[in-house]
């Protein structure tokens, strides 16, 4: 564990609460709760007494179901091509999952960086490597750095999209090319798409697993936390090819034995109110990535924020050589704006923060964001960075 990073989270949630009145643009949240009917789903549910035992291990059958015509409807994968569904406790487990069933120690996996923080972690905790590789200038995939860093000891490529923590949304394009190296090499294509359906003007998100051929070396996660505003309830989901059953269900037993009964009730509601539940929350977060782009586009050239379509995140490049944590500290002591430095997401060479912006109402945020731009313009004054 000494190996693995520390998450960032609580160190600057602590920063956040020895200083009363800051706003955070830290942690990726959204603001809102689940569907009333999931709700209403989980209070009926306490009644049964299903609820207080143990369960499927792969999921209630009922909510695999429903899970399964979701990716037939909406993300073209078609699990009777030689897939398989598991419910786990939020798209994290299911990554926990995938890194036991697919590796040994020692074994490589790829990480487009800038990547998620827990990824890297769930990889180093498992005994393996994270090989980072680096994404182009606006944090989209660069295939041929892929494609070198493959190794004899690699087992998978992870993509995350939309992106956290940059809000990127890889082309179609540049992912059925790392699926089909994943084809061409043996290894595993792991596709983390829990911000599916956070995409804003007009980009549209795409599932790998959907291409003919690919069930047999993809494994896609997917979660409420966000869509839903499920993050406590814990609800994930991930598609994996077949053979790989045994090795999931081991873990699965190990680690969790099955997912929380009333949350999985609840879950099927709200599957069942389905994605037009966000719809309207995700038109207003459109509105609010608006209002973040611009105001932090006021920044150049101290900062940049190239393009981003999806998820609820920005990845400001600042360029400075202040340390990005003690800059971190200093904007959240200072002026009472969080966000989070880049090392967490791999961005070590260089001042990055990472700009959250779904846990807020539009006006906090565009507070938030004033503070930024003008703690940033505070501490480092033009020509001495
Ligand atoms: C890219 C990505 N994957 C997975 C997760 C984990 O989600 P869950 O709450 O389902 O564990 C998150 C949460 O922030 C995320 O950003």
């Amino acid at each position: 564990m000494d190996a693995v990073q520390a998450p960032i989270i609580p160190v600057i949630g602590e920063f956040i609460r020895q200083t009363p009145g800051t706003i955070s643009l830290g942690q990726g949240v959204v603001h809102y709760g689940p569907p009333a009917a999931a709700i209403e789903a989980a209070a009926e549910a306490l009644g049964d007494p299903i609820t207080h035992e143990y369960g499927d291990g792969a999921g209630a059958p009922a909510l695999v179901e429903r899970i399964e015509q979701k990716l037939r409807d909406e993300n073209g994968i078609d699990v009777r091509r030689g897939s398989r569904v598991m419910v786990t406790a939020g798209a994290n487990m299911a990554f926990m999952h995938i890194v036991f069933a697919i590796t040994e120690p020692g074994d490589e996996i790829i990480l487009p960086v800038p990547f998620y923080f827990n990824h890297d972690m769930a990889i180093e905790m498992a005994g393996c490597k994270t090989v980072r590789v680096q994404t182009d200038a606006h944090y989209q995939l660069d295939i041929d750095a892929l494609r070198r860093a493959i190794t004899p000891r690699t087992r998978g490529i992870v993509t995350v999209t939309p992106n956290n923590p940059s809000g990127a949304v890889f082309s179609e394009a540049s992912l059925r090319a790392v699926n089909a190296l994943c084809a061409e090499r043996g290894i595993y294509h792991i596709a983390d798409e829990v911000y599916e359906y956070f995409t804003y003007g007009g980009v549209r998100h795409f599932s790998v697993a959907s291409i003919p051929g690919a069930e047999a070396h993809t494994i896609t996660m997917y979660s409420l936390s966000k869509a839903y505003g499920f993050a406590g309830w814990r609800i994930g989901y991930f598609v994996y090819p077949a053979p790989l059953a045994d090795a999931m269900s081991k873990s699965q037993d190990t680690i969790l034995v099955c997912a929380t009964m009333i949350a999985q009730v609840a879950a099927i509601a709200a599957l069942d109110v389905g994605r037009q539940y966000c719809e309207p929350h995700v038109r207003e977060l459109g509105d609010i990535r608006d209002i973040v782009r611009a105001e932090l586009s006021t920044l150049a050239p101290l900062a940049e924020v190239p393009a981003a379509d999806g998820a609820f995140y920005v990845l400001l490049k600042v360029h400075t050589r202040h340390d990005p944590l003690a800059l971190a500290e200093r904007l959240i002591r200072e002026h009472k704006v969080a966000v989070t430095p880049g090392p967490a997401f791999g961005m070590t060479d260089g001042c990055y923060f990472r700009v959250a912006y779904g846990a807020l109402q539009k006006q906090t945020v565009t507070t938030g964001i004033g503070r930024l731009v003008g703690g940033l313009r505070a501490l480092l004054p033009a020509g001495a960075h």
